[in-house]
């Protein structure tokens, strides 16, 4: 038998492999159960006794030389593997990164918080009331009895289960503060979204927010509520702005006054925001109606105050001259990226 020869030949062969699926076929030939080198050692009987040993030595010693340089060879496939896949594959980790969009709060976001934080200066709390409202609260409890006049100014969206309604201004929150906080008295804002099914045009929406406001107490007058609204529109619009009320109507208060600013672009004068008349309208007003405290839980005989509401959208459009309150629900980007 001729082992040199099976020798030079095996580590040739391992040689020339050069992947894992090749070598683990060479092992096969080899060294595997019917492998030459096994078959070799298993002839070892069909010698005469006195040359087995030398024999058995020398397949041992070709197995153990056999199975180092295979192990050095896979050794050698796996280092070329890698430095393939690491060329083929190469990552620039030097690259500078894709610039990640960066997000930022909506305009009305940015507009109500400070909004909030003026009133909060003013120590206002913000009283969270919920969107879907019964009609008992968003009308009845705020002196509109079913078939009240007034209710025409608020057509609304109605649920399937009767009474159930989004509510089409914040002011049932104030029923809602009232009746937990009774007999405290009460300084918040009730902040959130409202909802009126009219048509859609630059100046209305069927989804807008406002800002109610309420404070109740033992001595509040008229004089507060001017105050507040004044401190509350120089410090949005600036130091030299003035408000002027004139009478109005709403059901849960009364008196009821609008509030007016004074023109932010012409003073005064007289120009194309105003429509000529020098004043902006930025809210309804007025001292809450007994009926109201009432239902509160408030005795009106002891005690007063006074309610306002505000849409922030349209205080919005005067703060940066938007012509177009269809763009605050719109999610056009090219609009929301300018703030
Ligand atoms: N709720 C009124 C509306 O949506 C706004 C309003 C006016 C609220 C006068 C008040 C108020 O609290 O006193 O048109």
């Amino acid at each position: 038998m001729d082992l040199h020869g099976l020798q030079e030949r095996a580590l040739a062969e391992l040689q020339a492999c050069r992947d894992e699926a090749a070598l683990h076929a060479w092992n096969g030939r080899y060294l595997g159960k019917s492998g030459e080198l096994t078959l070799a050692l298993k002839r070892i009987g069909e010698l005469p006794p006195a040359e087995r040993p030398a024999y058995g030595q020398k397949v041992n010693q070709i197995k153990q030389t056999l199975l180092a340089a295979a192990e050095q060879q896979e050794r050698a496939i796996r280092e070329a593997e890698l430095t393939r896949s690491l060329t083929a594959e190469a990552l620039d980790v030097t690259l500078p990164g894709r610039p990640v969009q960066r997000g930022r709060l909506h305009v009305a976001t940015q507009v109500m918080r400070r909004i909030i934080a003026i009133f909060a200066d003013l120590g206002f709390q913000v009283y969270r009331s919920r969107e879907v409202e019964d009609d008992l609260t968003n009308f009845e409890l705020l002196n509109m009895p079913p078939h009240h006049p007034a209710r025409d100014m608020w057509d609304t969206f109605h649920t399937t289960t009767p009474g159930v309604l989004l509510r089409t201004h914040t002011s049932p929150g104030q029923i809602h503060v009232m009746r937990e906080l009774c007999p405290e008295p009460i300084r918040v804002i009730l902040p959130g979204m409202c909802y009126r099914y009219e048509q859609i045009t630059t100046r209305s929406e069927i989804m807008f927010q406002q800002v109610e406001g309420l404070a109740i107490g033992t001595d509040i007058t008229m004089t507060d509520l001017k105050g507040v609204i004044q401190a509350f529109a120089q410090r949005l619009f600036g130091e030299d702005r003035t408000v002027r009320i004139r009478s109005s109507y709403f059901p849960f208060t009364e008196p009821s006054i609008e509030v007016d600013m004074d023109c932010i672009v012409c003073g005064g004068k007289g120009c194309s925001l105003c429509k000529g008349t020098g004043w902006l309208e930025i809210m309804g007003a007025g001292m809450v109606h007994p009926v109201v405290l009432q239902h509160g839980g408030y005795d009106p005989t002891r005690y007063s105050g006074f309610a306002f509401g505000m849409g922030p959208q349209r205080i919005t459009m005067l703060l940066y001259g938007l012509k177009d309150i269809r763009q605050f629900w719109a999610n056009d980007l090219r609009f929301l990226e300018q703030f």
